[in-house]
């Protein structure tokens, strides 16, 4: 291309010069035989592109005072210049303006947008939980200390806050600790603002994005996403726990699967445990994807603790409502499972990063 210097830096001569730049790369896309690849490479080629040259001769070269008038210009012909790859890329027609309509070709398609694999499994989770009558609950994913930690019963320097390391909000030293802001760990403070709006009995599900100081790899995505569940009652036991997290096991992964509990701990559940699904790859026998073990980790669950109540009632009097989670009477359970992991099993995903990458061509086979 021939690039004319600059000598004239009014605003209209500039406006002029580069629309004259601006009108061969449309007409570069219009023309036939246009190839993405070559057009990327003749205009937005690093080292021998085009907007390589014109930054050069016109920005580079440009005296002080017509620097800013353009740098503008030149941002704008690369955003449109970006703008027209796309846009034939994506199978959009682009016509120099100065060509009549030809109604004889193709016409610019839209492209419709699909969910993210992500949201997907999330909304099919949801999905099965909403049948057997949850609703569904949001909060924040800017949460306080209290509902993030304190009144899930971890208490201020608790070991167990060691785990769920993440990023707090910076000049919060002059607040109270339980009103410092952070990114949250987990769903699990819904459960708290849930039961600070409702009195019992209650049933929800939370869907969420979470955030922990974890370093990434192939499994580790230091944003990842939760479902949370939660339901309180009068008389509800361990086993409403065990047969309603067994039902959507199968409900979501098929009727052959299994679940088996194990002891563990979290702060705001006891007793607390562990969920593992038979192996839906191997059905059980043992393969690579289950490590030979024949199950797979998915859930962490357990009895709602009367100390996550009591944090609630002593809240709820503290806003003026009454305190109507009454330990003698109340009992519930919660669970929390990781929609990333589900979501890579599902599909057979192999790399957490790529549910973050935005890279359409992964994105394309969800479509
Ligand atoms: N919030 C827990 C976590 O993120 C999971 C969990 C939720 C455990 C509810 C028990 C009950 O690790």
């Amino acid at each position: 291309m021939n690039i004319p210097q600059l000598i004239d830096f009014t605003e209209a001569s500039l406006d002029a010069a580069f629309a004259s730049v601006r009108n061969e790369a449309e007409a570069a896309v219009a023309a036939p035989g246009f190839e993405a690849e070559q057009f990327r490479l003749e205009w937005l080629g690093r080292k021998q592109g085009h907007l390589k040259a014109i930054s050069d001769a016109w920005l580079k070269a440009a005296p002080p005072e017509a620097k800013k008038l353009i740098g503008q210009r030149f941002n704008a012909l690369k955003e449109q210049v970006e703008g027209f790859l796309i846009a034939a890329s994506a199978g959009a027609v682009v016509k120099p303006a100065s060509a009549g309509l030809d109604v004889t070709l193709p016409g610019s398609s839209q492209r419709v947008g699909v969910e993210h694999p992500l949201v997907k499994t999330m909304a099919e989770i949801v999905g099965v939980f909403q049948r057997m009558g949850y609703s569904v609950g949001l909060g924040p994913e800017v949460e306080s200390d209290f509902y993030n930690f304190e009144a899930l019963n971890f208490p201020p320097n608790h070991p167990a806050r060691d785990t769920q390391d993440t990023l707090v909000v910076a000049e919060q030293e002059g607040k109270p600790l339980r009103e410092r802001l952070l990114m949250r760990t987990h769903t699990s403070p819904v459960q708290i603002r849930s039961m600070l709006e409702q009195a019992p009995p209650l049933r929800l599900v939370i869907p969420g994005k979470v955030h922990r100081n974890d370093a990434a790899d192939a499994t580790h995505s230091p944003v990842f996403h939760q479902v949370e569940g939660l339901c309180v009652d009068t008389n509800i036991t361990f086993s409403d726990l065990k047969g309603t997290l067994d039902h959507a096991m199968k409900a979501f992964f098929g009727s052959a699967v299994k679940t088996r509990f194990f002891p563990s701990f979290f702060p705001f559940t006891e007793p607390s445990a562990d969920v593992q699904i038979s192996c839906i790859f191997c059905g059980g026998k043992g393969c690579r994807k289950c490590k030979y073990s024949g199950w797979i980790e998915l859930l962490g669950c357990g009895m709602v603790d009367p100390a996550v109540f009591e944090a609630v009632n002593q809240r709820r009097i503290e806003l003026g409502h009454d305190p109507v989670y009454d330990t003698r009477r109340i009992s519930g359970f919660a669970f929390g499972m990781g929609v990333d992991r589900i979501a890579m099993m599902k599909y057979g995903i192999s790399d957490i990063g790529l549910l973050y990458s935005g890279d359409m061509r992964f994105l394309e086979q969800f479509a």
